[in-house]
């Protein structure tokens, strides 16, 4: 059996789930997977996975991609026209992690509403919309909606409010994007199947390498008409890959092995709540931030007593708990924080 590799160090590192790194069986299962030219479709462990995961959100087909931006901006692209605009909550990751992608790559326009801490109000955005047709308005084309919301701490959106803004949306022909980076995270904590979110949304785009701990990856869903597109779009974008079984085969391990421990991912979150004074109601899933602290200074002196955490903003920390991280190493990080927090 492979071993896995040591960690760089004794490093707790809860900035993100994103460090993760593959597990032993995840390697193996890279290192044997059946692989053929992905540009040609000729590779059975990526028309494996897409298949699987488009079916897992009930929608006709799947793509995979390199990046969770990548799938969103893609997913933005099938749902909007160069000229037209998405509409979408102001600490989205698309309007602020993607490098003003959509208006760099595709001439979309994003007009954003500030939103209460990343929830989802479907009335709040529906009033916001401008009709299609009307030759002084920037047409909204789409709504984009992240879930779970990064900038939000990691919260849940509710299910009625998607439902209503979903409802609506098939009346005013405007399209819906998730971005489901953490989709998984907010299944698991919600009890809400991921078919049911998959059928909310025309476009979703999905991530691997985030709390399910595979190295590459994200897979986008839609329409097989908006996939065929998609396609193209990868290719131009230069993401079309060739014997990317490799990467098909961690995602596919991941779904085994990796979805349902994520409820151990978000009890470590509670701990930490509960251990550093953060009201546990505000943890929904595998993010907690740590409010009104000196954000430099305790990631610096956190860091130098091995845990690693991010800083949002100066006044803000965030933990994340992840796969590579367990129930010791949690409680660990929770003394260290708690005394450099006097918490
Ligand atoms: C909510 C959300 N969407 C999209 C992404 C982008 O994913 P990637 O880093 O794979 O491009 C991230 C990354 O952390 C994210 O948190």
């Amino acid at each position: 059996m492979m071993p896995t590799p040591p960690p760089p160090a004794e490093l707790i590192d809860l900035r993100s789930d994103t460090v993760t790194r593959p597990t032993a069986g995840m390697r193996r299962a890279m290192a044997e997977a059946e692989v053929g030219d992905d540009v040609y479709r000729e590779d059975p462990t990526v028309n494996a996975l897409e298949e699987r995961v488009a079916a897992m959100f009930g929608h006709e087909a799947g793509l995979l991609v390199p990046s969770g931006t990548m799938g969103n901006q893609i997913g933005l692209r099938l749902v909007c026209e160069p000229g037209q605009e998405v509409l979408c909550d102001s600490e989205a990751h698309i309007v602020t992690y993607e490098m003003g992608a959509a208006a760099v790559l595709f001439g979309i326009s994003t007009r954003t509403v500030v939103s209460d801490g990343g929830r989802l109000d479907a009335d709040q955005l529906i009033e916001q919309v401008r009709e299609h047709g009307n030759w002084h308005l920037t047409a909204t084309a789409a709504v984009a909606v992240e879930n779970t919301h990064n900038r939000g701490g990691g919260l849940v959106q509710p299910l009625d409010q998607l439902q209503k803004l979903w409802d609506w949306s098939r009346e005013a022909g405007v399209n819906v994007h998730l971005d489901g980076a953490r989709i998984w995270n907010a299944s698991i904590a919600s009890g809400v199947d991921l078919a049911t979110y998959g059928r909310l949304a025309d476009t979703a785009s999905v991530c691997l390498s985030k709390g399910l701990g595979a190295p590459v990856g994200s897979v986008l869903v839609a329409s097989a008409e908006r996939i065929a597109t998609a396609r193209l779009w990868r290719k131009r974008l230069g993401g079309g890959m060739r014997q990317a079984g490799v990467l098909a085969a961690a995602g596919l391990y991941a779904l085994d092995h990796h979805l349902d421990r994520l409820a151990e991912d978000h009890e470590h979150a509670q701990l930490l709540a509960k251990r550093l004074g953060v009201d546990p109601s505000a943890v929904e899933t595998n993010l907690v931030r740590l409010d009104d602290v000196a954000a430099p200074v305790v990631a610096e002196a956190a860091k130098a007593r091995g845990v690693l955490v991010s800083q949002v903003s100066a006044r803000r920390i965030r933990l994340v708990t992840h796969l590579d991280v367990d129930r010791a190493g949690i409680d660990r990080a929770a003394d260290v924080l708690a005394e450099l927090l006097d918490r």
